[in-house]
C-alpha cells in the first residue's frame, strides 16, 4: 500500500498480549523495520530491546534466554541488561559496556503489550490511558469482563495496510451500511482532538430507544495515536475492544483485535463460555474481516471528494494525525 507518509509514525503501539511472553521466556518480534526480542524476567518484568547482538550478530530472539534480569545471547552467551548493555562475557572478565542493544519503552495496558516507537529514539511523549479508566462514568472493574485473550482475540498478521487507513474509520460512519450491513444508519454524534488522543461517539438512532437522546447504541471511541484505539459500547450489552495496527515493515502491518465481553450474571469464570464466544465472534470480531477486504485492495486518496457528511470529521482526523510522522516518507 502506497501512502504518503512514513510507515513510522511515532507513538504507542501493540505488539502482542502479555500471555505471549510468560515469566522466564523470550520471544522474537519484527516491528518498524528491525528484529526486536522480548523477554521476560522470571519477576514479570518485560523488557524489548533490539534483537541483534553486537558481537557477531546472533538474533537473541531466536533461542536466547533469560538470565537474572538480563537476556543472554543463544550464540556465545553475551548477556544483555534491561537498558540494553552488555553485562557480562562469560568468557572474559569483564562486560564490553561500550556494546548495547536498543532498549524499547514498553508498556502493559490491560494484558497487551505496547512499546512506544520514535525514529529518532527518543522517550516517551506521552501516556497511553487505560481500556477501563478511560472513561470515569462507566463500570471499569476488569474481574466484572471475561479475558480477552486469547479466547476474543484475533491476530491478523502482515496486512498490506497503513495504520493511518484503520484511524481513519474513526471519522467514518456511513460504511457500516455498506460494509457491515447495518441496517441503521449510525452518526457520527461528535469528535474532539485532545493532545495526541482523539475521542469520537458514533450513535445509533432508533426511534423506539429508550435512551432520552434516541440513540439505542453508542460507541466512544479513543484514538491513541496513529497506532490504534480503545472503543466502549453503550447499549444493550456493555463491552470494550482494543484495535492495533503496528507496522512490521514499510509495506505491512500486524493487527490487534481484543474484546472484552461482560460476564454473565453469577459467572465467575475468566473464559467465556462457548455459545456465547461464538456469538461475539460471528457478530463482532467478523467485522474485522469485512473491514479487512476492502483495505487490503486500497489505494490511499490523498484529495478525497468528501460528502458533506464526512468532510469535517475526515479533515479533523487526518489533521490530527499529522502530528505523529515526524520523518519524511
Ligand atoms: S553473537 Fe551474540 S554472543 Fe556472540
Ligand atoms: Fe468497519
Amino acid at each position: 500500500m502506497k501512502v504518503p507518509f512514513t510507515w513510522k509514525p511515532t507513538g504507542w503501539f501493540m505488539v502482542g498480549w502479555s500471555a505471549d511472553v510468560m515469566p522466564g521466556t523470550v520471544k522474537p518480534l519484527q516491528y518498524f523495520g528491525e528484529h526486536l526480542v522480548a523477554y521476560r524476567t522470571l519477576d514479570g518484568d518485560l523488557h524489548v530491546l533490539n534483537a541483534h547482538c553486537p558481537h557477531l550478530g546472533a538474533n537473541i530472539g531466536r533461542g536466547g534466554k533469560v538470565n537474572g534480569d538480563c537476556v543472554t545471547c543463544p550464540y556465545h552467551g553475551w548477556g544483555y541488561g534491561p537498558d540494553g548493555v552488555n553485562r557480562f562475557i562469560p568468557y572474559e572478565d569483564r562486560p564490553n559496556v561500550t556494546k548495547s542493544l536498543r532498549a524499547w519503552p514498553v508498556t502493559e495496558r490491560h494484558e497487551c503489550i505496547f512499546i512506544w516507537h520514535d525514529p529518532a529514539g527518543g522517550p516517551p511523549r506521552w501516556e497511553l490511558p487505560d481500556l477501563f479508566t478511560a472513561y470515569d462514568d462507566m463500570p471499569s472493574d476488569p474481574s466484572e469482563y471475561y479475558r480477552a485473550y486469547p479466547e476474543v482475540s484475533v491476530y491478523y498478521p502482515r496486512e498490506p495496510v497503513h495504520p493511518q487507513i484503520t484511524l481513519e474509520n474513526a471519522a467514518d460512519s456511513i460504511h457500516f451500511k455498506y460494509v457491515h450491513d447495518a441496517t441503521v444508519d449510525p452518526v457520527l454524534m461528535s469528535w474532539d482532538p485532545v493532545g495526541p488522543l482523539f475521542h469520537t461517539v458514533n450513535g445509533w438512532p432508533v426511534p423506539s430507544a429508550k435512551s432520552p437522546d434516541g440513540m439505542a447504541l453508542k460507541i466512544r471511541a479513543i484514538s491513541c495515536g496513529v497506532g490504534g484505539s480503545y472503543s466502549v459500547f453503550e447499549g444493550n450489552a456493555h463491552y470494550r475492544l482494543i484495535f492495533f495496527t503496528t507496522p512490521v515493515d514499510d509495506e505491512s502491518s500486524d493487527m490487534f483485535y481484543s474484546i472484552w465481553w461482560p460476564k454473565r450474571a453469577g459467572d465467575t469464570s475468566d473464559v467465556i463460555p462457548d455459545d456465547l464466544r461464538e456469538r461475539v465472534e460471528k457478530q463482532f470480531l467478523q467485522t474485522l474481516w469485512d473491514d479487512l477486504e476492502i483495505w487490503r485492495y486500497q489505494v490511499y486518496v490523498s484529495n478525497p471528494a468528501l460528502a458533506q457528511r464526512d468532510a469535517r470529521p475526515y479533515g479533523a482526523i487526518r489533521k490530527w494525525a499529522a502530528q505523529f510522522y515526524e520523518i519524511d516518507a
